[in-house]
C-alpha cells in the first residue's frame, strides 16, 4: 500500500500541471470584478444623471372664451388629450384656474365648491385649494396637476401641465 491518499491515485496529475488557485488570487480576482462592475454602474448613474429628460411637449388647446363662465363657475374640459378630464374654475373676473379632475388619492373627478371655494373630491372627503391645488383635508396624497393657462385676446388657452 502506498502513502500517497486514494485520490492522487484517482486523478494522476502532476503537481506542475495543476492550475491550481489559491484562496488569494480568487479573492483578488473578486474583487478586481467587484470594483469593475461598481466603475460601470457608476459610470452609467453619472451618464443618466447628466442627460437632460426629454421635454414634453404640450399642445395649446382653446379651453372657453374669457367672460363664458360667471365667478364661480365651473366648466369641464378636455387636456392634452381628449381622455385627460380637466375643471376650469373662473375665481375672479379676471382670474382663472384649471387643474386636472382626477383627484390624486384613487382618480375620482373633483368638483368645485363655490360656497367654500374649495375643490372636493366625494369619494373619500378630499379638498384642495382652489388656488393653488394643494391638498386642504383628506386622504389625497399630492396637490392635483395644474393646466397653465393663457389669455390671447378674448379666448383662455390650456397650454401646459405641471404636476
Ligand atoms: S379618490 Fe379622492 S379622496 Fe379618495
Amino acid at each position: 500500500m502506498s502513502d500517497s491518499p486514494a485520490w492522487k491515485e484517482d486523478f494522476p496529475i502532476a503537481w506542475t500541471d495543476d492550475h491550481f488557485v489559491t484562496r488569494r488570487e480568487f479573492t483578488k480576482s473578486l474583487v478586481l470584478v467587484s470594483c469593475a462592475s461598481f466603475v460601470a454602474n457608476a459610470s452609467v448613474a453619472t451618464l443618466e444623471a447628466f442627460q437632460e429628460a426629454p421635454k414634453v411637449v404640450f399642445p395649446a388647446v382653446r379651453v372657453a372664451t374669457a367672460g363664458e363662465l360667471p365667478v364661480g363657475g365651473s366648466r369641464v374640459f378636455h387636456y392634452p388629450g381628449p381622455n385627460e378630464v380637466c375643471l376650469l374654475v373662473r375665481i375672479g373676473s379676471e382670474r382663472y384656474v384649471a387643474y386636472s379632475q382626477k383627484c390624486t388619492h384613487l382618480g375620482c373627478p373633483v368638483h368645485y365648491q363655490a360656497e367654500v371655494r374649495k375643490l372636493y373630491c366625494p369619494c373619500h372627503e378630499g379638498f384642495f385649494n382652489v388656488d393653488d391645488g394643494r391638498v386642504l383635508a383628506g386622504p389625497p396624497p399630492r396637490p392635483l396637476a395644474q393646466i397653465r393657462l393663457e389669455k390671447r385676446g378674448e379666448e383662455l388657452w390650456a397650454i401646459g401641465k405641471t404636476g
